[in-house]
């Protein structure tokens, strides 16, 4: 396999350490770097070298599967700057190996692992001085795999485009204590055999009509039950969700309807540490309602706890803050990834 490396562009900006951003504004919106990389591929043949090019639009055929079919993945990931002025990258492998599993599902050619984990280095490297400064932000790198080329049926992409951009991101939420969450007892997710067990660009856009209605009631978030039944959690519009009662942390099986998230494996062996039960199972909307605490986890959300959960006429407020399970599990990743503390399950990638 090509090595998905290639000659950085020099460039007198990338001199200066940090580009100009008012760092403590930044939430979760694009701020533009300067690099991208990007390699293409025919159908049937493997990925060669890709390159960095500058950040900037993309011409793509109106007949792509991507435009038409939706054919397409995306990954989230994030670079973190320590103290030592150090660049690591948590865990590339995991979400090189998630989207290996969704171009299976979508019938795409993927980077190999080993382009996935250096093409986001590249990425990375080339846009370093966007990278915050250490507890100021991180900086949040977007894999894409599209269908590219003209298909005007449905069939395999002619063309893939495997793609690379990076923002650097402040917080997902904009709460104090925690979300409030709906649960949405009338629109599913995703459904058996489906989907959403993948990260695929079509599990997202329909959820936005249902987020908007939740926000505009005055909700921070959407927390989707499972279509087979309607009695089981099973994700929020952008995250994965976990219970805690007593000793026992719960989340919903990855059977083939849930995005299998790093956050959420990470944040499972964290709470094993300290000596809790993680239990991997169905969890029904009534454990939910009786359950002391209640979180998500996900790249772009980190930890963020609940303070409360609205089903049908029901409002249940949960633990949050200092006493929280989750407010620990935060600070015990949140440390690893920022090199406060020594990463000793080799999750952190330098570049
Ligand atoms: C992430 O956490 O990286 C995600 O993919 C969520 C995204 C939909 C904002």
């Amino acid at each position: 396999m090509a090595p998905a490396s290639s000659p950085l562009p020099i460039s007198s900006e990338s001199d200066e350490k940090y580009a100009n951003v008012k760092w403590e504004e930044l939430g979760f919106a694009l701020t533009p770097t300067d690099y991208m990389y990007v390699a293409k591929c025919k159908e049937g043949e493997s990925f060669s070298q890709g390159k960095i090019v500058p950040y900037g639009d993309i011409s793509i055929s109106p007949c792509s599967p991507i435009l038409n079919y939706g054919q397409g993945l995306f990954e989230g990931l994030k670079a973190y700057r320590t103290e030592d002025d150090r660049i690591r990258i948590f865990r590339p492998d995991q979400n090189a190996l998630r989207m290996l599993t969704g171009a299976e599902r979508l019938c795409m050619t993927p980077p190999s692992l080993d382009q996935f984990v250096e093409a986001v280095k590249q990425t990375v490297l080339a846009n370093k001085k966007w990278v915050p400064p250490p507890g100021k932000g991180t900086l949040y790198i977007r894999p894409l795999l599209i269908g590219s080329g003209a298909s005007l049926g449905v069939a395999p992409a002619p063309e893939t485009t495997f793609l690379v951009y990076a923002s650097p991101v402040g917080g997902y939420h904009k709460v104090s204590s925690g979300l409030n969450l709906k649960v949405d007892h009338k629109h599913h997710r995703a459904h058996s055999g489906g989907t959403g067990g993948v990260k695929s660009c079509t599990n997202y856009s329909p959820v936005v009509k249902l987020l908007l209605e939740a926000k505009s009631s005055g909700f921070s978030d959407i927390l989707f039950l499972d279509a087979a039944t309607g009695r089981n959690i099973e994700e929020l519009s952008a995250c994965n969700i976990f219970i805690v009662k007593g000793n026992i942390v719960s989340t919903p099986p990855t059977s083939g309807t849930i995005l299998p998230g790093v956050t959420r494996k990470s944040i499972s062996e964290l709470a094993r540490d300290i000596g809790y039960q993680v239990q991997e199972r169905d969890v029904s909307v009534d454990e939910l309602l009786e359950a002391e605490e209640v979180f998500g986890t996900g790249t772009a959300v980190v930890v963020t706890a609940v303070e409360t959960v609205t089903f049908h006429d029901k409002k249940v407020k949960y633990r949050t803050g200092e006493a929280a399970l989750s407010t620990k599990l935060r600070s015990m990743l949140t440390n690893i990834q920022m090199g406060i503390v020594e990463d000793k399950k080799g999750w952190m990638v330098e570049i």
